[in-house]
């Protein structure tokens, strides 16, 4: 067994007890006080880090080797979601209806146990590595571009982030080169018509009929303006309009997302909401406002650290370890590190159905297998070992 699996074994429950804190104590996007504080003095008591915070509630510790090399960064996120916990655990959220259930707690007790590692072997190491802990993933525009405005990618030649995920079993590493995540957009439409008694419609402009219309005709934006290969998502999400059974309403807000792969396709969408909304209700006499807000970018995984990453999982943990992954829905906002220098991101495998740690993220029983965290520790120690190196 080698040095660095056996010193990861004996830092897991550590790391365990770190994660349980955090979930225990989970906060919202924005709102990070405790958690932020928590991480803050878990570095502090590391010791050798420059540490500090570069919003409210984020903080960012820096451990420079002295020895020339690149520098590294690497990003975990703090926050929770609007959730009420269901699962009845000891460590369940004391906060109610706010709970970690994508295992952002997951994400934080893994980075500050490597930052751990890596202080024990900062003899070994060159460069600078930059340890961010980042918050309000959760909630467009989100923290990344708080934090890249603050600095804290000045100077980076490379970064690298991982989210744990249900949909692949513990001890599995997702990787997929280039676009790794969707685009995540809203769009709101607001129609308005003329309202009036439901039994003399010739005096009204029905906006509920005209809406029925825009939310059918916008199934054709998938199926008739683009390409058979284009991979996109455009769901009708809230429909509200109406008060009383016997009234023709006076307006209908519609209210629905578009996930895509591609800029084209992102441009097409919002361009064929917006003609398709205007063109309906134009014909049925009725006004309409669409707004439509990008949301997450995609993520990019540099094919060449991507590349350079599956080799170093074949190596630390077999080349069975290696999952090789088509583009996934769930946007990040990791994509505003990668659009300032190289990036990968890694989809790390935290299910065990025996364990119960198979419900979907984002789900009031999402439970993360608690076993991950080493995984997760034993590849950020090796990526950044490794990667730190300085090149000839
Ligand atoms: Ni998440």
């Amino acid at each position: 067994m080698n040095e660095l699996h056996q010193r990861v074994l004996e830092l897991l429950p550590r790391c365990v007890e770190d994660r349980r804190w955090l979930h225990r104590h989970a906060e919202l996007s924005f709102e990070e006080h405790e958690t932020s504080d928590y991480l803050q003095a878990a570095l502090r008591g590391i010791g050798g880090l420059d540490i500090s915070r570069p919003t409210p509630t984020s903080v960012m510790a820096v451990l420079r080797t002295g020895r020339p090399g690149r520098c590294l960064a690497i990003r975990a996120d703090i926050d929770a979601l609007p959730i009420q916990e269901e699962n009845e655990l000891e460590f369940r959220s004391c906060r109610a209806g706010v709970m970690h259930a994508c295992g952002h707690d997951g994400h934080a007790a893994i980075l500050l146990n490597a930052v751990r590692l890596l202080a024990e072997r900062r003899e070994r190491l060159c460069g600078e590595l930059r340890f961010i802990f980042q918050h309000a993933e959760e909630t467009p525009p989100g923290g990344a571009v708080e934090v890249i405005r603050a600095g804290v990618l000045e100077g980076v030649d490379e970064v690298f982030g991982l989210h744990l995920t249900s949909t692949l079993p513990t001890g599995d590493f997702g990787v997929c080169g280039g676009v790794l995540t969707s685009a995540t957009d809203r769009f709101e439409i607001e129609i308005t018509g003329k309202g009036g008694h439901s039994s003399m419609p010739q005096e009204c402009v029905d906006p509920i009929v005209t809406g029925a219309q825009i939310i059918l005709a916008l199934q054709t934006v998938l199926s008739r303006s683009l390409r058979p290969s284009d991979a996109a998502v455009l769901s009708v999400c809230q429909a509200n309009a109406g008060s009383a059974y016997n009234i023709i309403p006076g307006g209908m807000h519609l209210t629905g997302s578009v996930r895509s792969y591609d800029e084209r396709v992102r441009a097409t969408a919002e361009r064929r909401i917006r003609e398709i909304s205007e063109g309906v209700a134009a014909g049925m006499g009725a006004s309409v406002q669409v707004d439509y807000v990008r949301g997450y970018d995609s993520i990019y995984n540099d094919p060449a650290l991507t590349d350079w990453a599956r080799g170093l999982i074949a190596r630390t943990f077999g080349e069975g370890a290696v999952c090789e992954l088509s583009p996934i829905a769930p946007g990040d906002d990791f994509c505003y590190y990668d659009q300032v220098c190289p990036g990968f991101f890694l989809e790390l495998g935290a299910a065990n159905p025996e364990k119960g740690s198979d419900a979907p993220h984002h789900n009031a029983r999402y439970r993360l297998d608690e076993d991950a965290l080493a995984y997760g520790m034993e590849y950020t120690v090796a990526l950044l070992s490794e990667r730190c190196r300085p090149t000839e």
